[in-house]
């Protein structure tokens, strides 16, 4: 959540008839996080609290969103089995955080609901195991890989379980109204994903590269995924 701005982004773009927004807003002494700008001091957590529960009044006030300060993964026992049409993972970023969450959450999502996340990505300063984490989260539960978005230093993914219907309907929506999709059958096994740069006329730009091996210019350390 933070301060709820892709909160916000969110709430514009599906019209959710419910949305619960977690987040502990506490300052973690760990020593993977002390350069993490999300993890800023406790006074500033606080006011990040304070900032969300103005920005939704209307909403929080008319019962569509229900702010909860707590540890994500501790949360999830509040909500009934097969609650959520879909959920988004954005929270503590390790690879146990990361796992954590996914398995808490997922008998809280509906048989055909998705299961989204941000960050499929490393980071130089932060110790992050997202790609890691999803890799080996989709081969204990046999789920679908089926999308990413390219155009983003820290990516979003989008996982289901294999058949789901609103899954083919996600991919459907997708692919009319995305310029270029490209299918990976039965990503990861048997990829390695990295971040890798190129640089033209005293450009940089980051693209997303997968193939049988991690590629060798990743502009954060290249890592393989962890199920391949
Ligand atoms: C990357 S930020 C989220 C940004 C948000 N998705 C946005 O774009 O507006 C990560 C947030 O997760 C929170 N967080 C970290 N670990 C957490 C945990 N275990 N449980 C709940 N919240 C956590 C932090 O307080 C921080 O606000």
């Amino acid at each position: 959540m933070a301060r709820g701005d892709f909160s916000a982004t969110i709430m514009s773009l599906t019209k959710p008839a419910k949305l619960h927004l977690i987040d502990a807003w506490i300052h973690q002494e760990r020593a993977d996080l002390t350069q993490d700008s999300n993890n800023p001091p406790q006074l500033d957590q606080d006011q990040r609290h304070q900032g969300v529960l103005g920005r939704f009044a209307a909403e929080i006030a008319s019962g569509q969103v229900e702010v909860h300060r707590s540890l994500s993964h501790l949360k999830a026992a509040s909500f009934p089995d097969r609650y959520f049409d879909w959920i988004y993972v954005d929270a503590d970023h390790s690879y146990d955080g990361v796992t954590g969450d996914l398995e808490a959450y997922f008998p809280k999502i509906k048989p055909d609901g998705l299961i989204l996340g941000h960050d499929y990505s490393w980071h130089g300063k932060v110790n992050f195991g997202v790609v890691e984490a999803v890799n080996d989260f989709i081969s204990r539960h046999r789920l679908d890989f089926l999308a990413i978005n390219t155009g983003d230093t820290f990516p979003s993914y989008v996982l289901a379980r294999r058949g789901s219907s609103l899954g083919h309907k996600f991919l459907g929506k997708a692919t009319f109204s995305i310029p270029c999709v490209v299918e990976l059958r039965d990503y990861p096994n048997g990829y390695k994903f990295s971040q890798r740069t190129v640089s033209a006329d005293g450009r940089r730009r980051g693209f997303l590269s997968f193939g049988p091996t991690a590629g060798a210019d990743g502009y954060v350390s290249p890592q393989g995924s962890a199920s391949s």
